[in-house]
């Protein structure tokens, strides 16, 4: 496909109107949420990250606190938006609808079903602009995945689900003194039908190791054999990707770290990419953050369409895109030109790639 066909859009702004206004109906390939989590707290920028030039920097390692407030909140009550949310719900999408009135009754109108009338309503527009053919990849960790699996099953259909992926992040764990320390965060990955792109990938292995070579005889896999009767074995240095991914999360020295306080690995991304789409394809990451999805779409040969509503996050995507793809050419949609600048200056950093 032409490199000028190829769609490269950003958009600033709030996701559902975005997606409800200027993403047409089963227009994208494959869709990569990391949206907030439920966690009930608010997440800052971090200032002086090793390959920044913020001027604004504090002391190293500090989160950058006080006048430009939190990049994003992650904190939920029920309020009028909910109901209007899942008012529209009720009309448009019975299902999901329902699903949501059985959560209800055990969450009543707190926050964690707050946060669930959200998702509800973004998941049904990215379920609208998804194609047939296209899939779904829901990151999510413990504090409410219980209860996306169900909005999920209930949009696609349980026969949709194709993996519950942990990402496996062993060089970070969470201390707690009175539970077992977390170290994995889940991405539930949906197609939209029957027929969706899936690439089978492989990842080199610790060790290599020895395997038995084995053949099709009559439709039984069987042991090979050499003619002197002996089993023929190989050596083997790679696998097959399952669904345990063991990728390393960000640390505050990471080359790639930005100063994002979410900001996921491109590795992930990357993974995720490869097996669920094809060069020139769409890919839209709606709470795209600093645009690791982007970035690594961008890599790959994708289209892509990102979306966030904060300015810092906006800020950091174009300094990243910039920096690691300096002549590209993309659409920016809704880009509030000081704010932008104000964060701009705060995320300059090495290309990352
Ligand atoms: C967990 S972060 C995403 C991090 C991203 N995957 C990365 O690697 O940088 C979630 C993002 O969603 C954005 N967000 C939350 N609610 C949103 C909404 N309703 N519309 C647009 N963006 C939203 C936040 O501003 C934040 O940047």
């Amino acid at each position: 496909m032409p490199s000028e066909t190829i769609t490269r859009e950003l958009h600033f702004g709030e996701n559902l109107e975005v997606l409800r206004h200027s993403i047409p109906d089963r227009s994208v390939h494959l869709v990569y949420l990391d949206p907030p989590f439920n966690s009930n707290r608010a997440f800052h920028l971090w200032s002086a990250a090793p390959h920044s030039t913020a001027s604004q920097s504090k002391a190293p390692g500090r989160k950058q606190d006080g006048a430009h407030g939190a990049v994003f909140a992650d904190k939920w009550s029920w309020g009028e938006q909910t109901e209007t949310e899942f008012d529209e719900l009720r009309r448009g999408e019975p299902a999901l609808a329902g699903a949501l009135a059985a959560l209800r009754t055990v969450l009543n109108d707190s926050g964690a079903m707050a946060y669930l009338v959200m998702m509800a309503a973004r998941l049904a527009e990215i379920r609208r602009v998804l194609r047939p053919d296209g899939a779904l990849y829901l990151h999510c960790d413990p504090s409410a995945s219980h209860y996306l699996k169900i909005l999920l099953d209930a949009l696609f259909g349980a026969r949709n689900f194709r993996n519950e992926i942990v990402w496996h992040y062993y060089n970070k764990f969470s201390a707690g003194k009175r539970v077992f320390a977390r170290c994995f965060d889940q991405i539930f990955f949906y197609s939209a039908g029957d027929r969706y792109v899936f690439n089978p990938l492989r990842e080199p292995r610790q060790e290599p190791v020895r395997q038995l070579l084995r053949e099709n005889v009559g439709g039984i896999l069987k042991n090979r054999k050499d003619a002197a009767g002996k089993t023929m074995t190989r050596i083997v240095h790679d696998r097959k990707v399952d669904a345990v991914w063991r990728i390393p999360c960000l640390q505050y020295a990471s080359r790639e770290f930005c100063g994002f306080p979410t900001q996921k690995p491109l590795a992930l991304l990357e993974r995720i990419i490869l097996a669920s789409s094809n060069p020139g394809e769409v890919v839209l990451d709606p709470f795209c953050g600093c645009g690791t999805a982007l970035l690594a779409a961008q890599k790959l040969e994708r289209g892509w369409i990102g979306i966030d509503k904060s300015p810092s996050a906006m800020g950091l995507v174009q300094t990243r895109l910039s920096e690691n793809f300096p002549d590209l050419a993309y659409q920016r949609v809704g880009l509030p030109p000081a704010e932008t600048v104000l964060a701009l200056n705060r995320a300059k950093k090495r290309p990352a790639l």
